[in-house]
């Protein structure tokens, strides 16, 4: 009876010990999420002419290695703000969803884009199979959150749209070192 109520005591104590050590590893990734956010914009858009602006803008973050992670509901608009980013980067064939076949690749002369669709991945899928020199391309992602992939071995920009209505969209951009 003694020997049990003992051995309950330091059972329960090692819970609480590991709970106690899961808090603080939890607390420190956050604060380390929190140290490694280097940019984060907002930008409300009122409408498919502003969307076209925005990529105006970003544009001239693309580059060799660089990945545009994209996050919003269907129909937010990842794939429309993919089209103008490649118009802008002077892509002239048709842009059309890679949903279905995961992955459509461009080139405008000096760069190789990828645009893919992570959408019917999973966290078993390999994006290497895809991308095979994603540190020489352009790489852009829709649902890039599933896949299991470390995006932050490159330079990354998050870019996550929400529909706010008909036409007006809500637009954050955050980046890290
Ligand atoms: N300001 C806007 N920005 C982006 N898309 C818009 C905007 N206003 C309306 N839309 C419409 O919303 C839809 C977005 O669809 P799509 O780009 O395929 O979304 P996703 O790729 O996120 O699933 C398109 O029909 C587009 O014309
Ligand atoms: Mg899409």
């Amino acid at each position: 009876m003694v020997k049990s109520k003992l051995l309950l005591n330091q059972e329960l104590l090692s819970q609480k010990q590991s709970k106690k050590k899961q808090l603080n590893q939890l607390q420190n990734q956050q604060l380390k999420n929190q140290r490694l956010i280097k940019m984060r914009k907002e930008v409300e858009l009122a409408s498919l002419e502003d969307t076209k602006k925005l990529a105006k803008e970003l544009v001239k973050l693309a580059k060799p290695g660089v990945f545009f992670l994209m996050s919003g509901y269907l129909g937010a608009g990842k794939t429309t703000l993919t089209k103008s980013l490649l118009k802008e980067l002077g892509v002239e064939e048709s842009v059309t969803s890679p949903t279905f076949v995961i992955m459509n690749q461009y080139d405008n002369g000096s760069l190789n884009i990828n645009h893919m669709d992570a959408y019917r991945l999973t966290k078993n899928d390999d994006l290497y199979l895809y991308l095979e020199t994603p540190e020489q391309d352009f790489n852009i992602i829709e649902w890039y959150d599933n896949v299991d992939f470390d995006y932050d071995n490159y330079k990354n920009y998050k870019i996550n749209i929400t529909k706010t209505g008909d036409t007006t969209r809500l637009v954050t951009i955050e980046s890290r070192d």
